[in-house]
């Protein structure tokens, strides 16, 4: 039989390998079934790699979302991002962002990125409120390479716009007690208290529009499932608040190179994570050496019994993010299986593909240095 393996989510630590579908009992959210995914198909005409491919997997009141969205109530997006210099962009945190600029064409939607200036200085001993702005400005750069419409995006950058956030933060710290958040995020009595009022920040831009506009609009949060510890709390405040709700969609974590199972860590070695700032030889240099690999030993044992495309990094990068096309990832598959395809090979596809999306990427992050003024929210 096999032996049970401990795993932790929470926002602040993932640790051991992630059991997903015990995720979803645990946290008691719901599985994207096909009929879910038919239903958003319905009105975006197409489905996203991420959604065909189980990239995004649990939800939370999808079809309470879609139902409003049916009767003319369109909703906004909202996520985040907290910024320290210690944790680089990376291309795991691109997934819930690159599903929101893919959403937000296609329903027409607003989005509203957070970011939390405050937070990574709450939480960690050795970071300053400078690294965090300054991280911050080089974060935004990522977002808006993405492609957002400047004139539907708002960013919130928490200390910037504490006037317009504190009053509506004060209303939810006033409904969560220290021992709500302690049991959610493991935190002790020693934690300091800037941080136990945190996860009202973070709930403030799911209702935030609502309070501007002075009528309530739904809202869907794209996430990695590491976040929804601070909206399993805070969604049950909303309601009290005289709010909705905001639905969710959760994202796995994209798996480090060294093996799948756990989460790219930015903030973890080096060879764990390929940063949206990386060189072609850097990327190349890091799949080689680091890309954990389902093949065989030898190139001759690999031609005979074939490699494993299921605990291969390269294959899993390639399906959950760098090959959208079908019948292309299913050809590599067979023929990785089969022996046909070498890691080496393997790993150059993987190479490739993600040169040209950081080529085009870093070039979009150049252009966006004179559009950060655009997306800021005007206080
Ligand atoms: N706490 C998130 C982080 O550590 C940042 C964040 C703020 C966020 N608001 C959010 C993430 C909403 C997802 C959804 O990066």
């Amino acid at each position: 039989m096999k032996k049970e393996k401990e795993f932790k989510v929470t926002p602040y630590e993932v640790e051991g390998e992630v059991d997903y579908s015990k995720l979803i009992k645990e946290f008691g959210v719901s599985h994207i079934d096909e009929k879910l995914l038919n239903r958003i198909k319905k009105h975006t005409g197409d489905l996203h790699l991420f959604l065909r491919r189980g990239v995004f997997f649990a939800h939370r009141d999808m079809n309470w979302l879609l139902d409003e969205y049916e009767k003319g109530n369109k909703f906004f997006l909202y996520t985040g991002r907290a910024s320290s210099k210690k944790s680089k962009v990376h291309l795991g945190h691109l997934i819930p962002w690159i599903l929101c600029k893919w959403l937000q064409d296609k329903f027409d939607a607003e989005m509203w990125f957070q970011f939390p200036d405050e937070e990574k200085f709450l939480y960690k001993q050795d970071v300053t409120l400078k690294d965090t702005a300054e991280a911050t400005y080089e974060d935004m750069l990522d977002i808006i390479a993405l492609g957002f419409k400047p004139e539907k995006t708002h960013f919130i950058i928490d200390t910037k716009h504490a006037g317009l956030m504190y009053k509506e933060a004060c209303k939810v710290a006033k409904k969560i007690t220290f021992s709500m958040v302690k049991s959610s995020f493991g935190f002790t009595e020693s934690q300091n208290i800037g941080s136990i009022f945190y996860t009202s920040m973070q709930a403030v831009p799911a209702f935030l529009p609502s309070v501007l506009k002075g009528k309530n609009i739904p809202c869907l949060i794209p996430l990695g499932i590491d976040q929804d510890p601070h909206f399993r709390i805070s969604r049950d405040v909303m309601p009290k608040l005289g709010y909705y709700k905001p639905a969710i969609l959760h994202n796995v974590f994209l798996p480090p190179l060294t093996g799948i199972g756990g989460k790219m860590a930015a903030s973890s070695a080096e060879e764990n994570a390929i940063y949206t700032t990386d060189s072609p030889e850097q990327v190349s240099r890091k799949i080689n050496k680091y890309a954990f690999s389902g093949g065989q030993a030898t190139i001759k044992e690999h031609r005979k019994k074939g490699g494993n495309p299921g605990i291969d990094v390269s294959f899993q990068y390639l399906k959950m993010f760098f090959e959208p096309d079908d019948r292309k990832l299913e050809k590599i598959e067979k023929d990785y299986k089969s022996g046909k395809l070498l890691t080496g090979e393997l790993k150059q596809i993987l190479i490739n593909k993600i040169n040209k999306f950081l080529q085009e990427h870093q070039k979009a992050r150049e252009k966006a240095k004179n559009q950060v003024d655009k997306f800021i929210l005007k206080n």
